[in-house]
């Protein structure tokens, strides 16, 4: 379970208890970018008094993409089959986690979907709910991958399907890093599930979604649909990085 944190020290202790709770078996990597509030250092203290915690600390705010591709290559060096993302603020919930992990058992991915039938959002503000639906509609069209909730990060990767992805050019690194990662994997034909989950909002602490992270977003992925476009155009197979 890689966790990204950035100033997430009202949240940190009870997302790590609540999925050492739900998952004992899994273990833990807190993927903190020097959080100013002081979140690598109880992430350390956790770490010291449970075996199945870790830490990678990096050096500072560099995106949520970053993050996590430091946290798969730190788990996929080390063996790990199956490699999770999850917000550290409670908006997912680690007691769902097992239904993700057994359709994984079917699935080289499985991405918890808030756009599916099942599938909800509670306490989120209009104007998210919205950004957030019209983000996977627009992706959704523009790159022609069959995919409600392109943008969620409560995912289960396949330690396989990872390094089928070319992680080593991924360039995203706001939170488009989420649709980069499903439309690669789309593409590169591997079996990919959406499972209902419910997304809370959190109660603490404040989201790190800015104008940059919409813009970069709006950019790439309108880059990757007109080069995927112009690709099959000139009967070249795969879109452009
Ligand atoms: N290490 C690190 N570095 N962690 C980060 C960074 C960063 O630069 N930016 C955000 N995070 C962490 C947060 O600390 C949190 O654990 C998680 O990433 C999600 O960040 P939020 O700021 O809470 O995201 P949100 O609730 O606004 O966004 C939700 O919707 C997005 C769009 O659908 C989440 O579900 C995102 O995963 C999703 O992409
Ligand atoms: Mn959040």
């Amino acid at each position: 379970m890689i966790i990204p944190t950035y100033n997430e020290a009202e949240n940190i202790a009870s997302a790590v208890a609540r999925v050492r709770e739900a998952v004992p078996r899994a273990d833990v990597l807190v993927a903190d970018d020097n959080s100013p509030d002081g979140t690598g250092k109880l992430a350390d203290e956790l770490a010291a008094g449970d075996d199945r915690v870790h830490v990678l600390h990096r050096r500072g705010k560099e995106g949520l993409g970053a993050a996590y591709l430091a946290g798969f290559r730190w788990g996929i060096e080390r063996g790990y089959g199956v490699l999770v993302e999850m917000d550290a603020d409670g908006s997912h919930q680690p007691e769902e986690l097992p239904r993700l992990l057994t359709a994984l058992k079917g699935a080289d991915l499985v991405l918890g979907s808030r756009w599916v039938p099942g599938g909800r959002v509670v306490n989120w503000p209009r104007h998210r709910e919205l950004l957030s639906r019209g983000g996977s509609t627009y992706s959704r069209m523009l790159l022609g991958v069959p995919i409600r909730d392109l943008t969620g990060g409560f995912r289960a990767f396949r330690a396989e399907t990872l390094q089928g992805l070319g992680l080593d050019d991924v360039a995203s690194q706001g939170y488009c890093f989420q649709v980069d990662l499903a439309r690669r994997a789309v593409e590169a034909g591997f079996h990919v599930v959406e499972v209902p989950i419910t997304f809370v909002e959190r109660e603490l602490g404040d989201s790190k979604m800015n104008r940059d992270i919409v813009v970069e977003a709006l950019w790439r992925v309108t880059a990757w649909g007109v080069g995927g476009r112009a690709g099959r155009l000139l009967g070249r197979g795969t879109a452009g990085r």
